[in-house]
């Protein structure tokens, strides 16, 4: 079997320091999105080997399936009502936790679970890390009638806001308009530079047609950034804290590798 790449070994590493977290007994959000799977196999594995016990939110179809395939009790948000914790990925982070998500296009959920948890967690490779959000494309979920028109809305918008570039995408499946898990269609949103996310976020859901945007303000608790080399570093915005793990891969080694993102 391949050796883990390092961009791969940097999310397992962040994900094994986060899943430790978790206790027995939490009811746990499942994020979405490549670092989230190795979160959940992660968990799995715990679930499997030390008899761990955890009810997981899943924030979308595909990290449900992921998580009944590796053993996890899987419930919906209305049965769970309220978690303990919320360990997911992210696109951007900045220096107060702030986060652009939606890139694998399930922020609508991801954002109703987060902000249903006591705590969230982030979980992330270095390269994630910015000064200021908005290099990454931001996600916009909007529901497909009259989409057109409220992209026009949408980059009209933006004229009046502190943001560098205004052109918005549909994004795409294909040949066909992507389609999220509620139905809906996804608008990136180029802005290369968000100078007031907080007014953006809220400016942004006042128009007519769109369900969320993928920032996350003052969402995140805390972000486990992973690097190839098995570094951790952690950063609790409530404590100040940083901390600084190594993990050693010798004897996890291509552990997983068997399962699919
Ligand atoms: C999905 C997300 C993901 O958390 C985000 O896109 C990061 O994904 P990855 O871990 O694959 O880089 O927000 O909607």
């Amino acid at each position: 079997m391949p050796e883990l790449s390092p961009i791969d070994k940097a999310k397992f590493a962040a994900a094994k320091r986060a899943a430790q977290y978790v206790e027995s007994g939490m009811r746990v959000g499942l994020g979405t999105g490549s670092t989230a799977a190795w979160l959940v196999r992660c968990l799995g594995e715990k679930v499997r080997d030390e008899g761990l016990r955890i009810t997981g939110v899943p924030t979308s179809t595909r990290t449900a399936q992921l998580a009944r395939e590796v053993g996890i009790d899987v419930v919906s948000l209305d049965e769970a009502k309220w978690l303990d914790l919320t360990i997911d990925g992210a696109d951007e982070f900045d220096g107060n936790l702030n986060l652009i998500k939606g890139g694998g296009g399930a922020h609508l959920q991801e954002k109703i679970v987060a902000t249903a948890s006591d705590q969230m967690i982030v979980i992330a490779d270095a390269s994630k890390q910015v000064e200021t959000l908005g290099a990454f494309p931001l996600p916009l979920e909007v529901i497909p009638f009259g989409w057109q028109t409220t992209k026009t809305l949408v980059e009209e918008t933006l004229v009046g806001l502190d943001v560098m570039g205004r052109s918005t995408t549909l994004r795409m499946n294909g040949e066909a308009p992507f389609v999220t898990d509620e139905g809906n269609h996804i608008l990136d949103l180029h802005l290369h530079r968000i100078g007031n996310a907080r007014q953006l976020s809220l400016v942004l859901n006042q128009i007519p047609g769109v369900v969320e945007n993928g920032l996350f303000i003052d969402i995140c608790d805390v972000v486990v950034i992973g690097h190839g080399d098995g570094r951790v570093e952690l950063r609790d915005i409530n404590q100040g804290a940083v901390e600084e793990t190594k993990f050693d891969f010798l004897e996890t080694d291509n552990l997983f590798t068997d399962i699919a993102d």
